[in-house]
């Protein structure tokens, strides 16, 4: 792979390999003359829909104070010490979808979100470290990050946000637009905002074990098979009525020991779970979407492209999308690993697709999770 500007001229196999959970990356002019895909109004505009994330962090006389979205009210653009952060930038804005996508070089399956800041003059969200990987790049004024590899991440009780309480930072850089830090997980850091300035994360999905075990349960639930029911031909006369029988105990644990799950389940689980669109994505299904001819006449013609909303993933014969699986044979995965990849599908290659592939590329296109061209 070739070297990149934005990860400073090094290629991102020797970013992974040097830097990547490792340590920080100052990168000068990772992209260079970068402007803010969103102006500040339209940044608040998002903010204030119901379905988008957002926070109002406040500093007045040294006291922390943290508002959860929607945002119908944000203190003057004058007033100092004040950031909105919005979430989730990506789902609604093309272009920031396709920067987020710049950073693929990481699997989709560990990509999370792109989040956008706006700062007034002095403010910043308080020293703290975050649980997963994180690309800032500066993309309006300045910004003046301090950042330190310290073991101690105590954090002070009682406050509405995570703030260090024993923050040593060890270097210090003032970050214009187009220039990019990237932070490993728990790296302790605080950044400042000299005069008005945006920022926006590139953030990674680290999701926790119990998470994950949770989730896996419940998928589990759904697939397992234990035919039969309880029954005590042997049972035998007992002095305690209250006390769970012994034999009761052995046998329902013999039985629980049978549920069983292999690399198949656990795919099926990850794909599915990985793919599930958070909370707060909504799909808008085309309005009068065309016949089934119509549509792929014009695919055949214009292409495919995912929705910005879409999470695409698969692994072997398995495809998954927006949290449904299904498995495909070798034709109708040639096709669909490419949709997966490129995130649009070139019309020249659904003539290797089968009818079951362009039904149900049909039905995405009706539920708004891809369009035309
Ligand atoms: C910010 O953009 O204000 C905070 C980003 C971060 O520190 O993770
Ligand atoms: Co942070």
């Amino acid at each position: 792979m070739k070297k990149l500007q934005l990860l400073g001229d090094i290629t991102p196999a020797q970013f992974l390999r040097d830097y990547w959970h490792k340590k920080p990356l100052l990168i000068r002019g990772a992209i260079p003359g970068f402007k803010p895909l969103l102006a500040f109004e339209k940044l608040a505009e998002l903010a204030r829909l119901n379905h988008v994330e957002s926070r109002l962090v406040t500093q007045r006389d040294g006291q922390w104070n943290m508002d959860h979205g929607p945002l119908t009210e944000l203190p003057p653009r004058t007033e100092p010490n004040w950031t909105m952060l919005v979430q989730g930038v990506n789902l609604h804005d093309e272009r920031a979808d396709a920067l987020l996508r710049e950073f693929r070089f990481v699997p989709d399956a560990r990509l999370d979100d792109l989040m956008v800041s706006f700062a007034t003059d002095g403010a910043g969200v308080g020293p703290h470290y975050d649980s997963y990987d994180v690309f800032l790049l500066q993309a309006h004024g300045k910004r003046r990050w301090k950042i330190g590899s310290q073991q101690d991440l105590t954090l002070v009780d009682g406050l509405p946000l995570k703030i260090l309480a024993n923050f040593e930072p060890e270097e210090e850089f003032v970050l214009e637009p187009g220039d990019m830090l990237y932070l490993p997980p728990h790296y302790a850091h605080d950044g400042i905002a000299e005069g008005e300035c945006m920022t926006y994360s590139i953030g990674f999905r680290s999701p926790s074990f119990q998470e994950l075990g949770e989730s896996f349960l419940q998928f589990m639930a759904d697939s397992i098979d234990l035919p039969g029911r309880y029954a005590d031909p042997e049972l035998t006369l007992s002095k305690n009525p209250a006390e769970i029988p012994k034999d009761m105990l052995s046998t329902v644990i013999e039985e629980l020991n049978k549920v069983r799950w292999d690399e198949e389940d656990v795919t099926v689980f990850l794909g599915e779970h990985l793919s599930e669109p958070k909370h707060n994505v909504f799909f808008t299904p085309v309005e009068n979407p065309l016949t089934m001819g119509r549509f792929m006449e014009k695919a055949a013609r214009k292409g495919l492209k995912l929705s910005s909303k879409t999470l695409m993933l698969y692994r072997g014969k398995h495809v998954f999308i927006n949290g449904e699986s299904f498995a495909v044979g070798r034709a109708d995965k040639a096709v669909l690993d490419v949709l997966a990849n490129e995130r649009r599908l070139d019309g020249a290659l659904l003539d290797k697709a089968t009818d079951d592939v362009l039904e149900a590329l049909f039905t995405w296109y009706q539920d708004g999770w891809l369009e035309l061209g």
